[in-house]
């Protein structure tokens, strides 16, 4: 009897494998769902921006998806992070929907700022995972993630399922018959089989875990929906590794953290699809090699010139340049499990944390 980590030496390592089926599962309900139809209707009649909040990882899963959200329905989207929004004047909130992420449903941060926006007037349609957690007193409406309980303290397979669920339900929120949804629900369905493919080919992602445990400082780099995984890579790092990283745009290294690099701060570079962000995130790691500091590089299927730069790659199963993010996560999660998995942390339970946080 292992305390039901199913063979698994942590539960954070099976709740990464349990990530296929998660997203199958998630990406088919909001698929068939009768919220589908409401939503549609709903984002149709909102006359304020949408807006998604949350803490830790769930903030870093709605900034991911923000770019998504917005390129598909030509709105902004606002994306905020609970216990700061509760620091903010408050604002009459009529005709906003609110999407509130929170695996546990009772992270006290997100609990009040969504009170507070439900008195203001919004509409709260929240994302949990837990079954009757306080999050759905709240909320309107309460979508579950169908994850099953998530026992280790970073969130691993509640990240990626409330992501593919904002991705699915955007397609929802434009309907099935707009134009540019063309294809993109069968390029989501595609998602859990390549999770399945990160997941059967770890071998550089186990040796750039063991090369990362020679450093104490690590700077994570990404561009456009990639620098919000660049921020859970950080995220990831420091509570399950206890390695002191730190996220900023790729566009942002020469604005301060440069000064920071060497020859024992590496930085990790999370590409993105061949899109705009490609280009500028060569030219960062460019200018991080010269700067003597050693690379990481995260790009999906595989690159020459990446190779040539970096000092390791590790290769990411290619998705539709969209949903890309939702696959890179998975390695990043690997890559965190891996290294604090050498470095002998205490995975599932990191000192001085709790998988909810229900004080503010
Ligand atoms: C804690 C957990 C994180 C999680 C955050 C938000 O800090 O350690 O993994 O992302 O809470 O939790 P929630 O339940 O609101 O998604």
């Amino acid at each position: 009897d292992d305390g039901g980590k199913g063979g698994y030496a942590h539960f954070m390592l099976k709740e990464i494998h349990e990530q296929p089926r998660v997203l199958r599962e998630n990406i088919g309900n909001w698929l068939t769902t009768e919220m589908s139809p409401k939503l549609r209707l709903l984002w149709n009649r909102l006359y304020q921006p949408p807006m998604i909040l949350g803490c830790g990882s769930s903030y870093y899963a709605g900034l991911t998806a923000r770019y998504f959200m917005e390129e598909m329905t030509s709105r902004p989207v606002r994306v905020e992070l609970a216990s700061e929004l509760n620091h903010r004047p408050e604002t009459p909130e009529a005709g906003r929907l609110v999407i509130g992420l929170t695996q546990s449903g009772e992270t006290a941060d997100t609990l009040n700022a969504l009170n507070r926006l439900r008195q203001s007037g919004a509409g709260i349609l929240a994302f949990a995972n837990v079954v009757r957690s306080s999050v759905t007193r709240i909320a309107d409406q309460t979508m579950l993630l169908r994850a099953g309980p998530e026992i280790s303290v970073a969130a691993t397979k509640t990240f990626t399922a409330q992501l593919v669920s904002l991705y699915a339900a955007t397609l929802a929120a434009v309907g099935r018959d707009y134009n540019s949804n063309n294809g993109l629900e069968a390029r989501l369905k595609e998602l859990p089989a390549l999770v399945q493919m990160s997941l059967d080919d770890t071998e550089e992602v186990i040796d750039a875990a063991q090369w990362l445990t020679g450093f104490s400082n690590v700077i994570c780099i990404g561009r456009g929906a990639h620098y919000p995984i660049a921020m859970e890579a950080a995220l990831k790092l420091k509570e399950v590794a206890y390695i002191h990283a730190e996220a900023c745009s790729a566009g942002e290294l020469k604005h301060g953290p440069l000064a920071l690099l060497n020859s024992r701060t590496p930085v990790i570079a999370v590409f993105g699809s061949r899109d705009d962000t490609w280009e500028t995130m060569l030219t960062a790691v460019r200018e991080v090699k010269v700067r003597g500091a050693p690379v990481l590089a995260l790009v999906p299927g595989d690159n020459a010139s990446v190779r040539q730069l970096a000092d390791r790659v590790i290769s990411v199963p290619q998705a539709d340049r969209r949903f890309q993010p939702a696959i890179t996560a998975v390695t990043v999660q690997l890559l965190a499990y891996y290294t604090a998995l050498a470095l002998g942390c205490p995975i599932d339970r990191p000192r001085h944390l709790a998988k909810s946080v229900t004080v503010e």
